[in-house]
């Protein structure tokens, strides 16, 4: 799973820090490939992901700043590297807020350029738990550098490194 930094770990650890139980129903907005789907499905939850390009099973076409459901329907959310890329993180936090119900849990982990609690303060929600997992992006994003796939911050093509020596004629 490399669609963000800590892979499976680190959403196993999100899901437990939720406290939400299995049956519970959850949407992955901006789910991608659908691996965190699959792996709250298999956990017991009933999961489904919405992606602007979806690409996995129980993953569907939606963008996660106008999400095609009612308000309070949902026991949890979870996003992982896509409020960012939506372009608009302060309307994906209001929208998070309007489709979870009374009580419903997000689980959010992205870039940030500015402290994202704020924000997500400003929607409406209370902060449960806070971490700072700067040092696991800079890992993540190094190696995604490496492998030529860290298109997700728009930067594309495997980097090098390379020697000249250039002669004075
Ligand atoms: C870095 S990928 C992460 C995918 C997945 N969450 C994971 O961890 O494997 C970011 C995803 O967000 C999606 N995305 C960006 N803006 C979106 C939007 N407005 N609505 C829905 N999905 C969006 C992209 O299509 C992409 O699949």
């Amino acid at each position: 799973m490399r669609g963000h930094p800590g892979g499976e770990e680190n959403s196993r650890r999100m899901i437990a820090l939720s406290g939400l139980a299995p049956g519970a129903s959850i949407l992955d907005l901006g789910a991608g490939a659908g691996e965190t789907v699959a792996l709250l499905r298999a956990l017991g939850y009933e999961a489904g992901g919405i992606d602007l390009a979806p690409r996995g099973a129980h993953v569907k076409k939606g963008d996660l700043l106008r999400v095609q459901a009612e308000s309070g329907g949902y026991d949890g959310l979870i996003s992982q590297c896509a409020f960012y890329l939506s372009g608009d993180i302060p309307a994906a936090f209001r929208e998070a807020y309007r489709l979870l119900r009374p009580g419903g849990v997000l689980m959010y982990t992205d870039v940030c350029f500015a402290p994202a609690r704020p924000i997500a303060e400003a929607a409406g929600f209370e902060i449960r738990y806070y971490e700072d997992m700067s040092a696991l992006w800079r890992e993540y994003y190094i190696e995604a550098l490496w492998r030529g796939t860290a298109d997700c911050c728009g930067i594309k093509g495997r980097c090098g490194y390379e020697m000249l020596i250039c002669g004075k004629d």
